[in-house]
């Protein structure tokens, strides 16, 4: 239920980030028993590369605080969607935070906001849109992996979050999102193999006074093909951007000062001389950086009068 309200003391039925170091985290979640590979049930002791911890132990401990491994130790951290993001277990490929804030923005997501997505995949996106539009707004999200959707839904109710949620197993490129959901979304977000097919089923998903559509692909292929799509339904607005990382490192070197009165022609010989080393400081960037993750397509959709009067 951790993920539902800021806490003070971790309670049974917790999900609770276990910290390391910002490469070794885990999510551990408080229960007495779980079940061994044999089906039995026995003690919760979770194994980490520092020894165990006996999970049912945790209780009353404040979120925030130092505890003991078996061999060295960790904090223990309220979840957030950016922490669940970086240790979920992984069904799919997910949506990481630099593209999932992106996306947020660019739908103008708000507490209030009624959102489609699909596919729901490991849940990675859908716990950063989940908090952004609760308490009063809903998320619709849609797999046609029966199984994806299943452990998505365990997962929204095991952290306290299912009331903001309904989770759909279907097909949204033949079957899409439904009567129930037409005229009723403020924002549909698309993260599929074919997001083109879905688009004639988002416009009648969107509001009549319009919306937002945005689309995650890896491809620039699929891109071209949504941005057609799109177009030709009457979006407006399309742009497609990709969020690339570089980070700069400020950070002091000690380096020679060439003194420059030394830099005389003697003859045909150049002399320089260098003055005592100084403390500079001074930025780098790095050798490498995090590479390609997907392109990501947002469109407005205009309200339904102004589409009409487009047509005649
Ligand atoms: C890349 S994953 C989504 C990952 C998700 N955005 C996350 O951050 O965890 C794509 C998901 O789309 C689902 N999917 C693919 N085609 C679909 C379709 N036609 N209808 C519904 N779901 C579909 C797949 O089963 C898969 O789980």
């Amino acid at each position: 239920m951790s993920f539902r309200r800021n806490k003070e003391l971790i309670e049974m039925g917790d999900t609770v980030t276990l910290y390391i170091n910002p490469n070794n985290m885990h999510q551990v979640e408080v229960k007495e028993k779980i079940k061994n590979k044999k089906g039995e049930l026995v003690d919760n002791v979770f194994q980490t590369t520092y020894g165990a911890l006996k999970v049912i132990t945790l209780i009353g401990t404040k979120y925030g605080s130092k505890v003991d491994l078996s061999r060295g130790w960790a904090y223990v951290l309220q979840p957030t969607p950016e922490l669940w993001t970086l240790t979920l277990p992984h069904r799919t490929q997910i949506i990481y935070t630099p593209d999932i804030s992106m996306i947020i923005y660019l739908l103008d997501l708000v507490p209030g906001s009624v959102v489609i997505e699909t596919g729901t995949g490991s849940g990675s996106l859908s716990h950063s849109l989940i908090r952004t539009i609760r308490p009063n707004g809903h998320l619709h999200t849609f797999d046609f992996h029966e199984q994806r959707a299943l452990l998505a839904e365990e997962e929204f109710k095991s952290h306290g979050i299912a009331e903001f949620v309904t989770v759909r197993h279907r097909d949204v490129c033949t079957e899409g999102f439904g009567e129930e959901l037409e005229n009723t979304a403020d924002a549909v977000f698309l993260d599929l193999p074919h997001p083109w097919l879905t688009i004639d089923f988002a416009v009648k998903a969107l509001k009549l006074k319009g919306g937002k559509l945005c689309s995650f692909s890896p491809c620039i292929e699929q891109v071209q093909r949504t941005c057609t799509k799109l177009s030709s339904v009457g979006f407006i607005g399309i742009e497609t951007i990709e969020c690339l990382q570089r980070e700069l490192t400020v950070h002091q070197r000690t380096l020679p000062v060439l003194d420059l009165n030394s830099c005389k022609t003697k003859g045909n010989e150049p002399t320089k001389k260098f003055l005592d080393p100084v403390k500079l400081t001074t930025v780098t960037h790095p050798s490498s950086t995090p590479g390609h993750t997907g392109f990501i397509t947002v469109a407005t959709l205009p309200p339904q009068f102004v589409r009409i009067c487009d047509e005649t």
